[in-house]
């Protein structure tokens, strides 16, 4: 009988024999012990997403849940959620978003050119930590100074220990990240700009029972804090999945240099075929059955987003990363009222930051050897990874 567990080290490091176990043994599957239930299959996934009345976020999106009332618009449900959602997404305008092309892209390369002449660099403390940080900042308009503050404590606020509990440092690091944006809000409401700050402390949205509602200094503060950090983590975790992904597969790296123009689709393969998030996490509304198995209303329910990916009933040959795929919609981001704000500025992150690899490294390999991975039952990547930079 299939037994899965996300914690066991064994199951960290390579989930997906187990999650092929899942989707054809257990499609429901139930863990007594941890006390979740466990949806594997992409319709089930993707059909659960799409249904917020039924799988509610408030009580957490980890397998543990967190207390009700959290202020992050990822924990919400509706109607609180629709308002505060409507004014974040001011932020993230496809031309706002576009308009960040050209420093990514130089910021990607002054992190990589410092490794022109070396040997080796670590792709994850070297780039791929540091990049999406200073796009969040550039986008939110942080000041210079502030910066490497703002990286260390972003830093600090994702530490955790072996079996994945928060650390004292970490909830630490979060009041102190909490109270710069707050200082930093604060400061524009008494000298508005024309940045992201002082757009979300101006933008007005009327609340389904038809009140015009404004954020308050707290509330802008939380949002920075969550951008902060749902844009850090994941994307930091991408780029050395995929880098991975054109190290085992040479043919579709090779394929990519003769046709540069296949990169868009490469990173929707790269979420697909290792995804930074391996699940979202839900509390079951009421009763819900699914393949004859009933789901108690108040349960603990994990949408299994790394299985979905890899359903051989929703892709050809899945295990295979192939950059001719065609994905209509990458289940890494979600779906529905919760699918990633930052989705459109993940991907051009991260496809800028492949461009400027292979433009410079273009025989590099992974040391998989010396890859450290990171702990925890959810965020799937590495903390480390050598880099050969002309090759293994
Ligand atoms: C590869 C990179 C990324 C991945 C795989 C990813 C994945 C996700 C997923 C799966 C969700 C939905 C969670 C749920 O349904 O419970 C989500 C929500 C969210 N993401 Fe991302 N994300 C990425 C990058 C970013 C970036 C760069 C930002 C912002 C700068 C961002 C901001 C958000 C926010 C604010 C939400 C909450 C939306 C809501 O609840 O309405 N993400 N992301």
């Amino acid at each position: 009988m299939v037994a899965y567990n996300p914690y066991r080290w064994e199951t960290a490091h390579d989930p997906y024999p187990i999650y092929r176990q899942l989707r054809n043994e257990a499609p429901v599957y139930r863990n007594d012990d941890l006390g979740f239930w466990a949806l594997s299959r992409h319709a089930d996934v993707v059909a659960a997403h799409n249904d917020p009345v039924t799988y509610l976020s408030s009580g957490g999106v980890t397998i543990e849940g967190t207390e009700r009332g959290s202020p992050l618009l990822l924990v919400m449900d509706q109607p609180e959620h629709t308002w505060h959602r409507k004014i974040v997404s001011r932020v993230f305008t496809p031309r706002r978003v576009g308009d960040l092309e050209p420093f990514i892209r130089a910021r990607a390369g002054e992190l990589l050119d410092k490794f022109r002449d070396a040997a080796e660099f670590d792709v994850v403390t070297d780039f791929s930590v540091q990049l999406p940080l200073d796009v969040i900042s550039e986008l939110i308009g942080i000041p210079e100074d502030l910066r490497a503050t703002v990286h260390d404590l972003s830093d600090r606020v994702l530490t955790r220990t072996g079996d994945s509990q928060i650390t004292d440092e970490a909830i630490s690091a979060s009041i102190e990240l909490f109270a710069l944006f707050l200082d930093l809000v604060k400061d524009r409401r008494a000298h508005p700009r024309d940045d992201v700050i002082s757009l979300l402390i101006q933008t007005e949205v009327t609340d389904d029972d038809g009140r015009a509602r404004r954020l308050s200094d707290e509330e802008v503060a939380i949002r920075f804090q969550e951008l902060a950090l749902a844009g850090h983590e994941t994307v930091a975790k991408l780029i050395p999945n995929g880098m991975v992904a054109l190290t085992w597969f040479p043919d579709q790296r090779r394929r990519l240099r003769e046709d540069p123009s296949l990169m868009r689709r490469a990173v929707d393969e790269m979420l697909r075929w290792d995804a930074p998030s391996q699940y979202q996490g839900r509390t079951a509304a009421r009763d819900v059955e699914i393949h004859g198995v009933t789901i108690p209303a108040g349960d603990r329910v994990i949408l299994l987003t790394g299985s979905a990916n890899h359903d051989e009933r929703a892709y050809d040959d899945p295990e295979r990363f192939d950059v001719l795929r065609e994905i209509d919609h990458p289940v890494s981001f979600g779906f529905g009222i919760h699918l990633c704000l930052g989705a459109h500025l993940a991907r051009l992150e991260t496809r800028v930051a492949f461009e400027e690899i292979l433009a410079r490294f273009p025989r590099f390999a992974v040391d998989g050897e010396r890859a450290v991975r990171h702990a925890h039952s959810n965020v799937r990547g590495l903390s480390h990874l050598p880099v050969l930079v002309h090759g293994g």
